[in-house]
């Protein structure tokens, strides 16, 4: 029987213009375009060992700070083998495989950082060197939104990256906009808790559209989207950062208005929501952005860096801090 291995390591991203809600649920079409940066300290590194013909299917997660690989199996696995289905049917592959797959992240997961974006894109590298397939950067895109975990495609590609909403399966992919050197911008991650959230995002974009709030969103996303982008090119960071503050109200608006109800944010997260609109009086400018999850992301130019950080970390709200700069998308290494 022949075995073979591969390393891919893959970014998170965090969004600054967010994806919420899907128009088509099966191909995880959504609503509005995505924008987004890949992130250089909260990655996750997935080896999968390959063994042509083989039945085995076997998933090893270890966890950030963990030792130790552990077995996972229920709905994680069912998804990762699901993945692996629907890849081989797309490709329209003819090569069977087992895997025994092993995730390990640099990050606490499922907390708001985007853990399932680096593990499928990560996959679905590893997925495509299985099956010998070499695909351009778009249609890997493609694929990687198709594992559910949607803005997995943002991940695929270098840098700053755009999901183009699309029209069909095929016009719906994530692109560079600009390399990771185009601008010097940091994500200080504030760890508020590790604790894991207990409803996904998957479940959350399927009622996202019971909030009376997701259509008049969705009537503004197109200004505000487009006005990031042009404060983006124009290294605007107090325009960047208003733009960056609002969407993430709008976005959390909407979940927690939904029906049912997700509340992300802990006493934590407004406590220092809070802290960073009065620090940011101080003269340095540095915004907030929060995905599915209680935890902050701060955004900020690296000239400040040292001094955010060193504010944030000290503060009894924050368990740690991840200091991340933008970085090339996902890689096979081996
Ligand atoms: C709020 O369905 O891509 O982070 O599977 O949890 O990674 P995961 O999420 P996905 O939804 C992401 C929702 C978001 C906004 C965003 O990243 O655009």
């Amino acid at each position: 029987m022949d075995e073979k291995k591969i390393t891919v390591k893959s970014p998170a991203n965090i969004a600054f213009i967010k994806y919420w809600g899907q128009k088509d649920e099966k191909e995880i079409i959504p609503y509005n375009d995505s924008f987004s940066m890949n992130l250089s300290h909260c990655f996750t590194m997935v080896t999968v060992e390959l063994q042509e013909d083989a039945v085995i299917q076997e998933l090893y997660i270890k966890d950030y700070k963990s030792t130790v690989f552990e077995r996972s199996t229920g709905e994680s696995l069912k998804r990762v083998i699901d993945f692996y289905s629907k890849v081989r049917s797309l490709l329209d592959a003819k090569a069977v495989f087992g895997f025994r797959i092993y995730s390990e992240n640099s990050f606490p997961k499922k907390a708001g950082i985007a853990s399932s974006a680096s593990f499928f894109s990560g996959l679905t590298r590893a997925f495509l060197k299985g099956f010998g397939m070499e695909l351009p950067e778009r249609q890997i895109s493609i694929l990687a939104r198709l594992s559910g975990s949607g803005s997995a495609c943002r991940s695929i590609p270098d840098g700053f990256c755009w999901w183009k909403k699309g029209k069909n399966s095929a016009t719906s992919y994530a692109e560079t906009i600009a390399p990771p050197d185009f601008w010097a911008l940091r994500d200080i991650v504030l760890i508020l808790s590790s604790r894991e959230k207990t409803v996904s995002s998957q479940e959350g974009h399927r009622y996202a559209k019971t909030s009376p709030f997701f259509f008049p969103r969705l009537k503004g996303i197109a200004r505000r989207t487009e006005s990031i982008r042009r404060a983006f090119f124009r290294k605007d960071l107090e325009e960047f950062g208003a733009i960056l503050e609002q969407e993430t109200i709008s976005l959390h608006t909407v979940m927690m208005t939904q029906s049912p109800p997700l509340y992300y944010w802990s006493g934590k997260t407004i406590e220092t929501i809070k802290k960073i609109v009065q620090f940011r009086k101080k003269g340095i400018p540095h915004y907030f952005t929060i995905d599915a999850g209680e935890n902050i992301h701060i955004i900020c130019e690296k000239k400040d860096e040292k001094r955010i950080a060193e504010y944030y970390k000290n503060q009894p709200e924050v368990e740690e801090i991840l200091i991340n700069y933008p970085v090339v998308g996902s890689r096979i290494l081996s």
